[in-house]
Formats: C-alpha cells, sequence, structure tokens
C-alpha cells in the first residue's frame, strides 16, 4: 500500500520503518530540515535499536523515502498516519498545535479518497477535530476518513513492540476506513480490536493511565515495606503470581517518567477535568510518583547528614534503560536536588549524557563507569542499564570516600553490596 507517516519523532520513524519493511511504499515526512537531511543518509535523529537498520534498508530497497511536503506525500498515498507531538500544555492539556497545522495541509492537499490515520496520542474527540479541520480545507467529507490507530510500543524495543503487539485498535466511523487498515496490518497478525473513534483514543489513555497507576500502587507498597520489615520484591512476586494482576508493571523503584506516562496521566487528568469529573484515583497515581524520587533522595541526605560539598556519583541518566530519551528522567529531578543543596554530582550513561550536559553543565560526566566513583561520598543507581548489573562493586567503590550505595532501581542485593564494603540502600526494603 502507499502510505505517507507525518512526523519521525519516536512513533512516526518506527511506524514508518516498520511499514517500509513489510514491504509497503512510505514516504515519511518531516519539517526539521536537520532531521530530514540525516534521514536521508540514513542516520535516525533517535537512538533506537534496530531503527538505523531499517532505515538504511528501507532508503536501499527503494519501500522508503524522505520527504519535507506534506501535500506531496498525501497525494502519493492512500493512508496518511499523523504522527506529531503532542507534548503537554501549560496545564497538563496536550498540545494540539501541531496535528491542527498537519490536518490543515492533509485538507488543502487531498485529491482521492484517502484515509487519515490520528497516531499521535490526542484526546477524546480529537478524531472529530482532525476531520473538522480537513473538510474546512475545502476536502469532499466523502474524500477522506479519520481513524483512530493509537501506538502502544515502548521505547527501547519499539520495533519489536510494533512487529509483536498484544493488539492493534483500530477506531473508526466507516467501515471502509477501518478495513483498510485492518489490510495494512494483516502481515503482523495479531488481534485487532475495532471501536469507535471516541473508545480508540481512550484505549490509549485508559491504558498508560492503568499501568502507571499500577506502579505507584507497587511503589506505594514499597513506602510500606520499608517501615515494616517486608521486602517489596518478594510482595510483587507473590502479588504478581495471580493471573489477573500478572507480573509486569510491579518493579518498585524511583517512579515512572518518560515521554508517555507523565504526559497521558496528566492528559487524562486534564481531559477529566474539562468534562466534571475529578480522577482523584489518578491524581493520587501522579502524587505518589512524584514523592517516591523525594523520598529516596530524602533518605540519601538524611544517611550523609547534609549534601552540602558532597560528592554524589549517578549511574544512568536516561529514563529507563536502552534509551537516550531523557524526558521526566529521575535523572533530572535527583541533579537538581543535590545542586540545590550544595552538593556536587558526577554522572555516567551510555548513551544520554549528551542531551543532559546542556541543562546542567555543572555535572562532572564521564565516559567510562568506573570513572564517575571517583571521591564519591555515595554512589546512586538511576537507571537500570544491563552494563550496571554485573559490575564489580569492589572497583568502583576503590576510589569512593565512602562506600554508600543508594539503589533506586533495585539492581544489585543487599548481600553482594555488604561483601563489596558497601552500606547498602535501596527502596522497599529495610
Ligand atoms: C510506555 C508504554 O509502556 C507504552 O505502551 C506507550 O506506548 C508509551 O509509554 P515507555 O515510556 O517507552 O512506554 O516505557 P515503559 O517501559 O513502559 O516504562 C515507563 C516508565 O515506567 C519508566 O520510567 C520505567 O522506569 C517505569 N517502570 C516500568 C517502573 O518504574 N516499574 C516497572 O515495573 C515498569
Amino acid at each position: 500500500m502507499k502510505v505517507a507517516v507525518i512526523g519521525t519523532g519516536y512513533v512516526g520513524l518506527v511506524t514508518g520503518v516498520v511499514l517500509a519493511e513489510l514491504g509497503n511504499d512510505v514516504v515519511c515526512v518531516d519539517n526539521d530540515p536537520e532531521k530530514i537531511d540525516k534521514l536521508r543518509n540514513g542516520i535516525p535523529p533517535i537512538y533506537e535499536p534496530g531503527v538505523e537498520e531499517m532505515l538504511k534498508s528501507g532508503l536501499r530497497d527503494g519501500f522508503l523515502s524522505i520527504s519535507d511536503s506534506i501535500r506531496e506525500a498525501t497525494r502519493a498515498s492512500e493512508i496518511v498516519f499523523i504522527a506529531v507531538g503532542t507534548p503537554p500544555g501549560d496545564d497538563g492539556t496536550p498540545d494540539l498545535t501541531a496535528v491542527r497545522a498537519v490536518a490543515a495541509e492533509i485538507g488543502k492537499a487531498i485529491d482521492k479518497y484517502t484515509v487519515v490515520v490520528n497516531k499521535s496520542t490526542v484526546p477524546v474527540g480529537s478524531g472529530e477535530l482532525v476531520e473538522t479541520i480537513i473538510a474546512e480545507q475545502g476536502a469532499d467529507r466523502s474524500s477522506f476518513d479519520v481513524v483512530s490507530n493509537p501506538e502502544f510500543l515502548r521505547e527501547g524495543s519499539a520495533i519489536y513492540d510494533t512487529l509483536n503487539p498484544d493488539r492493534i485498535v483500530i477506531g473508526a466511523k466507516s467501515r471502509d476506513a477501518a478495513v483498510k487498515l485492518v489490510e495494512l496490518y494483516a502481515p503482523i497478525e495479531k488481534p485487532m480490536i475495532i471501536t469507535d473513534l471516541e473508545s480508540a483514543e481512550m484505549i490509549k489513555y485508559a491504558s498508560n493511565s492503568l499501568l502507571a497507576t499500577k506502579i505507584s500502587f507497587i511503589n506505594a507498597i514499597s513506602r510500606l515495606c520499608e517501615l515494616t520489615g517486608a521486602n517489596v520484591a518478594d510482595v510483587a512476586k507473590g502479588v504478581g503470581a495471580d493471573n489477573r494482576i500478572g507480573p509486569q508493571f510491579l518493579g518498585a523503584g524511583l517512579g515512572w517518567g518518560g515521554s508517555c506516562f507523565p504526559k497521558d496521566v496528566q492528559g487524562l487528568i486534564k481531559i477529566s477535568e474539562r468534562y466534571g469529573y475529578d480522577f482523584r484515583l489518578l491524581r493520587e497515581a501522579w502524587n505518589i510518583n512524584s514523592d517516591q524520587t523525594q523520598h529516596f533522595l530524602r533518605r540519601i541526605e538524611s544517611r550523609l547528614g547534609s549534601l552540602a560539598d558532597k560528592n554524589i556519583a549517578l549511574l544512568g541518566l536516561a529514563f529507563k534503560p536502552n534509551t537516550d530519551d531523557i524526558r521526566f528522567a529521575k535523572s533530572l529531578e535527583i541533579i537538581e536536588y543535590i545542586l540545590e543543596r550544595g552538593g556536587n554530582v558526577a554522572a555516567y550513561d551510555p548513551v544520554a549524557a549528551e542531551h543532559v550536559k546542556d541543562l546542567y553543565p555543572s555535572v562532572t560526566y564521564v565516559d567510562s563507569v568506573y570513572e564517575v566513583s571517583d571521591q564519591a561520598d555515595a554512589l546512586v543507581l538511576v537507571t537500570e542499564w544491563n552494563e550496571f548489573k554485573q559490575i564489580d562493586l569492589d572497583r568502583l567503590g576503590g576510589p569512593m570516600r565512602q562506600r554508600l550505595l543508594f539503589d533506586g532501581r533495585r539492581v544489585y542485593s543487599k548481600q553482594l553490596a555488604e561483601r563489596a564494603g558497601f552500606e547498602y540502600f535501596t527502596v522497599g526494603s529495610s
């Protein structure tokens, strides 16, 4: 099929390269000349395992092209995906400026029947909005349909998730448009759930909010574990063994960050407000998440007496492993807290340091993990990269002023840390 994907962020680029890999004729569109240039040379503007290979093979084999023209891409395609950003505005409401602008461009370009697919996470009712904007540009209502097809990919495993989704959600008013998407996704051979537009839009917010709430729940339990002497890892194992609950997203730690959970939880709270419903459960999930890191920081501060003039070494900066994304990363909150109290920070991350440098130039960024602990008073594990899991703790502790280890993601065990001479603190156990 002939497909256009507008927006080459995580969702857009991954969708584009995967659809090209499946043999579709795909054009990826962006308005950022720098990105276009990189993409044409086979360089993805994001760090995501597998994307570069698929981008290069798509370009080489002729299934993928890169363009800066929404008009040309729309005219060349049967299906046009809108995959531009919807960042939270000042009050947390998703900002639809980019979606509106793209919809208007598509509306001007449509010259034959086109299925326009909203893949960006947009509030309930946005499908209708896109339809109205396209029609306002003069496109005949019978010449297009709008479909909602939310994305559930995780950063770090985006290609795998796109090719192996648990389900594909297609929300449409028109049967013909839904069938078009069913045909497009048929080679993936996964269950498809066909709904109306509004329900598909809600599924995305509800899924992410429920997952975030699940993590907040186990983090609340982790606080209670610290007070009672229980161990949250064992508790999560026991709770998650119930098939009705499941073991995933019960990892207690510093809490959730990233480009989706904070944005979507905040977004759903705002959407609810707009409809006059106070989503208290979600507001509390948000509060628990914010407090989780602050509580951990207070524990570090209390053990050190004061953070003033203390050297704190951070292992990891990305919001989670296998990504260079630092949006809503807990590392930022941690750096800010320490610097505000007169402490010094050294940090190591395999890929994300570049993005943090501009924000916090006073932090010392090192190129190898064993350099980070030089003269440190405490080591704080922030992101559970694989390379930290088997690290030589004794070697890491060698150049430290004192061997204190604060494990924010429960990567190590007390026994292992103590064997290397560390005093060990973690989330959810005493
Ligand atoms: C998430 C959703 O999983 C995905 O379906 C959606 O499309 C986008 O948002 P992503 O943001 O890439 O994906 O990351 P994910 O792996 O889900 O982790 C989100 C956050 O939760 C991270 O900060 C992670 O550290 C945290 N997390 C995850 C926990 O604290 N504990 C867990 O058990 C799982």
